[in-house]
């Protein structure tokens, strides 16, 4: 029987990871303390800053809500951080809550009719909530009314709830998972990208100076060009190797104690973990380079198939180091190469 993907809306719990992209058990403090506040502390997806900073001055002069922001892409890009730095350009509160927070319309209703006029209401993972509160939401988020509905049948009774206009502020991983009549009522939809290695310089020398870390120059670098395109992961390495660079010398975080803390965190050049490089070891070793099902990997690793696909896999697709075919996963020569892997003699057929 075909999988229906689509209609998964759980997310695949990641493991632990020093790479991982979703928070670690009590890492949200620490991030918190890291979180730029201001458009100007918020660094890179320029095109996404700059046009946001258009429609925040637009709304301030008018003194109208700004139009409603969807924010996607993958964990740990800046989705809840953007969505504060709304609130706070804006000069407004900031409500937050979650799809999966919101179990059922009154919820919804209570939240609605509690915000103040031109508020943020910030709902993390929105393509979660469930069809009733959605369909609730459309009339608030268009017309700024609820509508309350008593009974059903031939009895039933409507009220219609004025609402102070708010904005409202989405954020999700799985842009796929919304529906159209949903994404239809954002106004502006920004899509975050992986960030490159000089904006995350910058990220890991703000966060630096933010901490106290006497950080070399050279070894934000290092730490930048290993964090995988993720602010999140850039941070964790960071307040990891300061750690090394505490214990094992004598707290200055240069380059060649941030190479030693990241070697023993099993974290290579490319950013790539331990998980990482079996997968790709295992389709070379066992597999002759592919193609190989997902089902036969995930059994040689212990892994379950979405964590594979959800997990480990994007990243390695992105970098070019392993690739889909219709037959299964190959890996490519550039993946031989990172693994200091002579190149396979019969380069696997990709049709
Ligand atoms: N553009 C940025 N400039 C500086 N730091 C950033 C930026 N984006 C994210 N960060 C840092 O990365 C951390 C993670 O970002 P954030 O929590 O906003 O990600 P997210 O997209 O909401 O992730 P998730 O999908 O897991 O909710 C923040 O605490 C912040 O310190
Ligand atoms: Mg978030």
């Amino acid at each position: 029987m075909p999988r229906t993907r689509e209609r998964r809306s759980e997310p695949t719990a990641e493991p632990e990871r020093i790479v991982g992209a979703t928070p670690t058990a009590g890492e949200r403090a620490a991030e918190v303390a890291l979180r730029p506040r201001r458009f100007d502390e918020f660094v890179g997806q320029d095109r996404i800053r700059d046009n946001l900073r258009v429609f925040v001055e637009a709304a301030r002069r008018r003194q109208e809500p700004l139009d409603h922001v969807l924010l996607c892409g993958p964990p740990g890009l800046g989705k809840t951080t953007l969505a504060h730095v709304l609130a706070e350009e804006l000069g407004v509160p900031i409500s937050v809550t979650s799809g999966p927070a919101i179990e059922h319309r009154g919820q919804l209703g209570a939240l609605l009719t509690r915000l103040q006029p031109r508020e943020v209401l910030f709902i993390d993972e929105i393509h979660r909530l469930t069809a009733a509160v959605e369909e609730n939401l459309y009339a608030a988020i268009e017309d700024f009314r609820l509508d309350i509905v008593h009974g059903d049948g031939p009895y039933a009774s409507s009220l219609r709830l004025p609402l102070a206009p708010f904005t409202l502020v989405g954020a999700t991983t799985r842009t796929g998972l919304l529906t159209s009549p949903l994404l239809s009522r954002f106004g502006y939809v920004a899509r975050l990208d992986h960030y490159d290695a000089d904006a995350l310089r910058r990220i890991v020398t703000r966060s630096a100076g933010l901490l106290g870390i006497d950080l070399d120059p050279q070894a934000a670098e290092e730490i930048a060009r290993r964090s995988r395109g993720t602010p999140r992961i850039a941070n964790r390495l960071l307040r990891r190797a300061r750690d090394f660079a505490e214990v094992l010398g004598n707290g200055r975080l240069d380059a060649p104690t941030a190479r030693e803390a990241l070697r023993r965190l099993e974290v290579d050049e490319a950013g790539l973990d331990e998980m990482d490089r079996r997968l790709l070891r295992v389709i070379i070793e066992h597999h002759d380079g592919g193609p190989v099902g997902i089902e036969t990997l995930a059994a040689a690793l212990s892994e379950s198939r979405d964590t594979l696909e959800d997990v480990y896999e994007p990243y390695l697709l992105q970098q070019g180091l392993l690739a889909r075919t219709a037959r299964g996963r190959i890996v490519t020569e550039r993946a031989y190469a990172h693994l200091g892997l002579p190149p396979p003699r019969r380069q696997p057929t990709l049709f």
